[in-house]
């Protein structure tokens, strides 16, 4: 059985307290990005195995996202071994989901291929184990995320026909890689009077520049200014709104769709992927 985890976009991220257990509370809208996915294959086996293609860093089966969503409906389900297949197209360290959208969809997976029958409230606890940002990728529409993130609620936003670009910032000509956990243990949380559903309901994309902010870009600035830069080169281009997606590296543009990018150019950043929404 095959599935293609798809990537995420933050449209807007607000850290909004730190929290007694070490997290942080936010406030973000959740974006779905289909045409950048990986693909994700279960197939009968006498033990557990994954073999992950086109990754450039090795992480070990065991630290996998992938195998810990394995371990945790194991421990409560009774499932037998399956060989997993994962091929990486969504890089990783860019806030664009990638490892927490393989777990999600190895809980889809196992769930449907078993048939489990765990209602979508229980996957999503589950999901909340292996990451804050994991249970988004249960559901299939764009999302507003509170708390850790798993405090989530459908948005209505429409952003079809607009063009997306998505780029990783360059150093030394290499694409940047930056932890989230460094990336919040660095950010400072500022209380707002109005939540992101608002402020997206009461300004037009072209306004976004000025009103529709990812904290981690103020946080983020002096050790890694290739963001600004990055985001610079960005509205070069003609973009209507540009950001940087989670707590980075990712950044994209969004763009009119008449726009033409393919052979997009720029010394800021490299292109990871780009399509119509
Ligand atoms: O939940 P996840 O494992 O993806 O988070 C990685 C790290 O990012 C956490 O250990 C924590 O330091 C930080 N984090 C946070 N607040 C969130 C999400 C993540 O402080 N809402």
């Amino acid at each position: 059985m095959l599935s293609f985890p798809f990537a995420k976009i933050n449209l807007g991220l607000h850290i909004t307290g730190k929290r007694a257990d070490h997290y942080h509370n936010l406030d973000t809208l959740f974006f779905p990005v289909r045409f950048l996915h990986d693909a994700l294959e279960l197939v009968d086996a006498d033990q557990y195995s994954i073999t992950t293609y086109n990754s450039p860093e090795s992480i070990s089966p065991e630290r996998n996202l992938v195998t810990k969503a394995f371990h945790l409906l194991e421990a409560d389900y009774k499932i037998p071994p399956v060989e997993v297949h994962l091929v990486k197209r969504i890089p990783s360290k860019a806030g664009l989901g990638g490892g927490s959208s393989d777990a999600a969809s190895m809980l889809m997976l196992l769930n449907r291929y078993f048939k489990l029958n765990i209602p979508l409230e229980k996957l999503c606890d589950y999901a909340l184990q292996l990451g804050s940002d994991c249970p988004f990728f249960l559901h299939n529409q764009p999302m507003y995320g509170q708390g850790r993130g798993e405090i989530l609620n459908p948005a209505t936003l429409q952003l079809k026909g607009y063009r997306l670009i998505l780029v990783s910032p360059l150093r030394n000509h290499k694409p940047l890689e930056i932890s989230t956990a460094d990336a919040f243990a660095h950010v400072i949380p500022l209380r707002r009077a109005d939540s992101l559903a608002d402020i997206i309901a009461s300004t037009v994309i072209s306004d976004w520049k000025d009103h529709l902010k990812n904290d981690f870009q103020d946080s983020l600035r002096t050790g890694f200014p290739e963001i600004d830069r990055c985001i610079a080169g960005l509205y070069e281009n003609g973009a209507l709104y540009a950001s940087l997606s989670g707590s980075g590296s990712a950044c994209y543009g969004l763009f009119d769709p008449a726009v033409d990018l393919h052979g997009i150019k720029s010394q800021t950043f490299g292109v990871i992927a780009q399509g119509l929404l």
